[in-house]
């Protein structure tokens, strides 16, 4: 039955599929993460230079912003549910997700498989990981499983950065996803940088971890920049630095060893600079093109 939903999606018509939007490469778009509407002129221009097919908007977003205004495709995304929690999905926050994909019409929904998402109690955030553990993986496809219902639409499902080994009954957070996905029948985004940044902090091979991945269920790709921290000890996201090479060259990588990436998504902030979000979105295309 959910076997059925993930092939459709992967046949989905060419004028449907984000992949035939794109401005730069043959199989995969380029897009990049829409916040709010100061990143507007920005992704007017790239667009006009033919460097950028989608946004991927991460709802919630404030009533008062317009992603629309930019005319490109829109590809929707959150990091505020929290997939892995036993308390189950917020459902006002999955509302406006909702509406937003279904404005939009967008192929899937990307979603942070993390323990705790955003509340008014507090901002936890998508770097609060899941315990690698069989009950957590039961709840995280439990939940993946609603979730897609209530969209009427595909999910897929993103790691954030891991900090330490928290090894339960898998080897790695990339089992647990790899496990999730397959267990829910459903997509998954790598994000190349919090990869590496796993990677590194965990002092695995720069490679780690691909196998437990189905190489027909990884849809998308994420890149960014990423820092060490001020103690030297961790490895930091960091959306307002440019792509260093070596993600870039994953990426490069990543593409040809799964298949059905459709889309590839630079996450790259206001406080970076103008010049270097242009040149990202040209590294990119120029690295899978
Ligand atoms: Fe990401």
């Amino acid at each position: 039955m959910a076997a059925a939903l993930l092939t459709g999606v992967l046949t989905l018509p060419p004028d449907r599929a984000i992949g035939a939007r794109c401005a730069i490469g043959a199989r995969c778009a380029i897009g990049a993460r829409w916040d709010d509407a100061s990143q507007s002129a920005r992704f007017a221009h790239a667009k006009e230079r033919g460097l950028l097919a989608y946004q991927e908007v991460n709802y919630p977003i404030s009533a008062a912003e317009d992603p629309t205004a930019t005319s490109l495709p829109i590809l929707a995304h959150t990091s505020n549910n929290p997939v892995a929690s036993i308390h189950g999905i917020d459902g006002r926050v999955a509302a406006k997700v909702k509406a937003g994909a279904d404005a939009s019409d967008s192929p899937w929904i990307g979603e942070h498989l993390s323990w705790l998402g955003y509340a008014e109690t507090g901002a936890l955030g998508y770097v609060l990981n899941p315990l690698l553990t069989d009950e957590f993986c039961e709840v995280s496809v439990a939940n993946v499983a609603a979730l897609r219902a209530y969209y009427g639409r595909p999910v897929a499902l993103e790691l954030g950065p891991f900090y330490s080994a928290c090894n339960g009954d898998f080897a790695s957070e990339m089992h647990f996803l790899g496990e999730v996905a397959r267990r829910a029948d459903t997509h998954i985004i790598l994000d190349v940088t919090h990869w590496t940044i796993s990677n590194r902090n965990l002092g695995r091979a720069e490679d780690y971890g691909l196998d437990a991945l189905d190489a027909d269920r990884v849809v998308e790709l994420h890149v960014a920049g990423l820092r060490k921290s001020g103690s030297g000890s961790f490895w930091h996201d960091a959306h307002g630095l440019p792509v260093p090479d070596e993600v870039i060259a994953f990426t490069r990588a990543l593409v040809k060893r799964f298949p059905k990436v459709r889309a590839i998504t630079l996450e790259h902030s206001m406080e970076g600079s103008e010049s270097d979000f242009y040149s990202g979105l040209e590294r990119l295309g120029s690295a899978v093109s």
